[in-house]
């Protein structure tokens, strides 16, 4: 079994400079991550999409330095710095740096956009630590040309869990399972791995976003994973998770919509309900999340469209459904459900292929 200790980084050489330049998507979980144990090992494994449009592209300016005593590194968000975002990064270099300890060696330039509008609510965190990791590991990979692909990949989700847990997910596509599973060969709690059998149906799946409400998330992850330590139902919830990655898995492969519907909103819910009993707790749906799902309801069963959502930890609503009912429910989410979203605002995305290199020089 790969353990952490396989990714600290050895007999590596050293450059001047190099430029780098990636891609990274962000993923929509079936199977939800919600709890974690100390150093960002999960407390249930998960199963996620990982999208096409909304992602983060980031690029990595590397210029070797003479002071190797500390990290150092300017950040840049379009072009301009950005000093609020330095606290995070930096946490996450330092949390790394045990792996890419020639992370020292070097003066970074981060410059990093979004393909989404940056106050969306949409979580950046996944797609934008997936790309600072991938830039890490084109660098590792320049000064130690002898590491093979498994690895570089392997290790880029490894370093992006570091980051944040659900951006080990947004590394490969199409569909990724992060977290020991027992029916799950390979799985792992360090580094997501992709679940290969996506049957016909699922392929090009559509994930329209709703942007119910674009404000600050109420409850940060951290926050929220926090309140399943100690939380009353903490054991069955994760066993749940358990037994519905395994079903999810089945159902990817036989191409069974109608099951697949069934799962993805009770995983949503039940996301919603572990806050909503919590200690203390929260409602993170706004009742325009409630109406939308009310109407989304009351559409299936008019149309037999097999259309459904899932939820993230805020008020956002993904409305999932199958490449050939496109037109249908487009039109659906614009004569019934936009009026829901703040603006009028929604983002039109679908399944999706992992990160990209873009420039490597
Ligand atoms: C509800 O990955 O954002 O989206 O590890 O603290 O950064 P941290 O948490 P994060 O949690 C995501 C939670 C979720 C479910 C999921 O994506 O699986």
């Amino acid at each position: 079994m790969v353990s952490e200790k396989d990714f600290i980084a050895t007999n590596y050489g050293t450059i001047e400079k190099a430029n780098f330049k990636w891609s990274a998507p962000s993923n929509i979980a079936l199977v939800k991550y919600w709890g974690k144990k100390e150093n960002q090992i999960p407390a249930n494994p998960s199963i996620s999409f990982t999208l096409n449009n909304c992602k983060t592209i980031t690029s990595l300016e590397v210029i070797k330095k003479e002071n190797v005593s500390e990290i150092s590194f300017d950040l840049l968000f379009e072009g301009k710095p950005k000093e609020d975002f330095k606290p995070k990064i930096l946490k996450f270099l330092q949390r790394i740096e045990i792996y890419c300890p020639y992370i020292k060696e070097y003066h970074f330039v981060i410059d990093t956009k979004n393909t989404f509008p940056h106050s969306s609510g949409i979580a950046s965190s996944a797609s934008g630590m997936a790309a600072i990791a991938m830039n890490m590991m084109s660098l590792e990979k320049e000064i130690n040309p002898a590491i093979t692909e498994v690895y570089f990949y392997q290790k880029a989700s490894f370093l992006a869990r570091l980051g944040s847990g659900s951006a080990c997910r947004s590394i490969k596509g199409e569909v990724v399972i992060w977290g020991n599973h027992d029916e799950t060969a390979n799985s792992s709690d360090l580094f997501g791995i992709p679940f290969e059998d996506l049957h016909e149906n699922f392929k090009n799946y559509q994930d329209t976003i709703l942007l119910v409400d674009k404000g600050e998330k109420q409850v940060s992850s951290t926050v929220g994973h926090n309140l399943m330590n100690g939380h009353p139902f903490a054991q069955q919830r994760f066993a749940q998770a358990h037994a519905n990655l395994s079903k999810v898995k089945a159902i990817l492969s036989s191409g069974n919509i109608e099951e697949f519907i069934l799962i993805v909103e009770s995983e949503a819910l039940t996301l919603h309900a572990m806050m909503m009993a919590s200690n203390p707790y929260f409602i993170l749906m706004k009742p325009n999340t409630l109406e939308i799902i009310n109407k989304i309801w009351r559409f299936r069963n008019e149309t037999k469209t097999p259309v459904c959502f899932t939820l993230d930890a805020g008020a956002n609503v993904h409305v999932l459904y199958p490449e050939n009912v496109k037109e249908i429910v487009l039109q659906f989410i614009n004569n019934e459900l936009v009026g829901y979203c703040e603006n009028e605002q929604y983002i039109c995305d679908y399944i999706g292929s992992g990160s990209q290199l873009i420039i490597n020089n």
